[in-house]
């Protein structure tokens, strides 16, 4: 058996992770064991352990409880119990997840201590480095030693930075190899709707909406930014219900920075403001919604998935494909554009959605090339 340690911390890792497990269960049971380890990034019920149960995710062995603190007092504290549990289980790899300070603790933790780094959700650039997730996905990826590609603009964007196309029998930290695999989180939208269309939900009360999520720190952080973002759905909340599940740190910053237009934004009785949901909850709204409105990474290609439109609420995105097909509008903060994108999509719904992010068996790929090169 190949020991896996597999870590997570965020949300949209915890999810991510469930494609990874549900493979190793069906196709690698024999190959693979795999210690789960979270480092408490997330840590309210519904941003972390509603997602165990629901999507059947092994339940993690280790729970370092970091919290949230400043990026560097959150990174180190990750680096430091990562590191001891690396000590203690010795495993052959260790999985890494998309861009957060979870992955990079990992990435850092791992590769010093010579454990090869499999990340997945590599290669993705936004190209502007005052997102601390674009330092986390660079410097994660330059500590890597399997790079697994959701797109093929991820495993360019690789091959420009100086990544090898050659393939290595036994690759290393000095000669990884690099995958374009599709993404995983296609094959988890393709497996859980099936369910979600199935299960009742207290959330069907909601009929011909728009779905908006928001937790962007620099759309939250700063007061004008936030304000400018929240009026604009307040404007577009005159002629349309927007559901908003509400990610903590929007509202705390909302509270914080805008006591009173919250109070205001909470009594609309056409903005339905709701606590962050499950999953399958989540995967319901998307398909139910007629539009998607969202500065999230996970929820912009999910919109892409289930065929809705999106208006971005970033000036860029690492999901450049959804944007150049033109089913996706980037709006950034702007009051303006968000409602211009928004009105544009309402009435020039999006024809056809190319497929861009694999067959939905991207994990079997994944981990059929790990057992190989392990
Ligand atoms: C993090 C990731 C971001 C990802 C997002 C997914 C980094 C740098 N950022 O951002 O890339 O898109 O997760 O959701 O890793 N909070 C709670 N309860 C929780 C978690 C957070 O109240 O369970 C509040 C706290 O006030 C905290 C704030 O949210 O300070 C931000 O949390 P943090 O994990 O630092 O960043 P996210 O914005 O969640
Ligand atoms: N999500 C969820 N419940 C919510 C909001 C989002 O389950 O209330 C899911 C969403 O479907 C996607 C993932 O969380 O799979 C995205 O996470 P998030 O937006 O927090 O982070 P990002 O993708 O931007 O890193």
């Amino acid at each position: 058996m190949k020991k896996i340690l597999t870590i997570i911390g965020a949300r949209p890792q915890i999810i991510k992770s469930s494609a990874i497990s549900r493979a190793i269960k069906t196709h690698f049971s024999e190959v693979f064991s795999e210690v789960v380890l979270h480092t408490g990034q997330h840590y309210d019920e519904n941003m972390s352990d509603v997602f165990f149960s629901e999507l059947e995710i092994p339940y993690p062995k280790y729970n370092l409880k970091v919290g949230s603190l400043s990026h560097g007092e959150q990174t180190a504290k990750m680096i430091e119990g990562i590191e001891e549990v690396l000590v203690k289980e010795k495993p052959q790899g260790v999985i890494i997840y998309g861009d957060t300070n979870s992955t990079l603790a990992g990435a850092i933790a791992a590769s010093k201590m010579l454990i090869p780094v499999i990340h997945i959700e590599a290669g993705l650039r936004s190209f502007d480095k005052t997102m601390p997730e674009e330092i986390n996905r660079v410097v994660s990826d330059h500590c890597s030693t399997l790079l697994f590609c959701p797109s093929s603009t991820g495993y360019n964007n690789l091959i420009r930075e100086g990544f090898n196309k050659k393939i290595y029998e036994k690759p290393t930290i000095n000669n990884p190899n690099v995958y374009l695999t599709g993404d995983i989180m296609y094959d988890n939208t393709l497996y859980f709707s099936k369910k979600a269309s199935k299960r009742k939900t207290p959330l069907s009360i909601y009929d011909d909406f728009i779905l908006c999520t928001i937790h962007r720190n620099s759309n939250t952080d700063n007061k004008e930014n936030l304000l400018e973002i929240f009026s604009a759905i307040k404007a577009i909340s005159e002629n349309q219900t927007i559901v908003l599940p509400l990610h903590p740190r929007t509202k705390k910053m909302l509270s914080e920075l805008l006591p009173s237009f919250f109070e205001e934004i909470q009594s609309n009785n056409n903005i339905k403001i709701i606590p962050p949901v499950s999953f399958l909850d989540m995967i319901y709204l998307e398909t139910k919604a007629k539009l998607i409105i969202t500065d999230s990474g996970g929820v912009q290609k999910e919109a892409y998935f289930l065929k809705k439109p999106s208006v971005i609420l970033r000036p860029q995105t690492e999901w450049v494909e959804i944007i150049e097909c033109g089913n996706a509008l980037l709006a950034g903060k702007s009051y303006n554009k968000i409602i211009e994108s928004t009105n544009w999509f309402i009435n020039n719904p999006p024809k056809a959605y190319p497929n861009y992010f694999g067959d939905g068996q991207s994990s079997k790929f994944i981990l059929d090339k790990i057992n190989k090169c392990l």
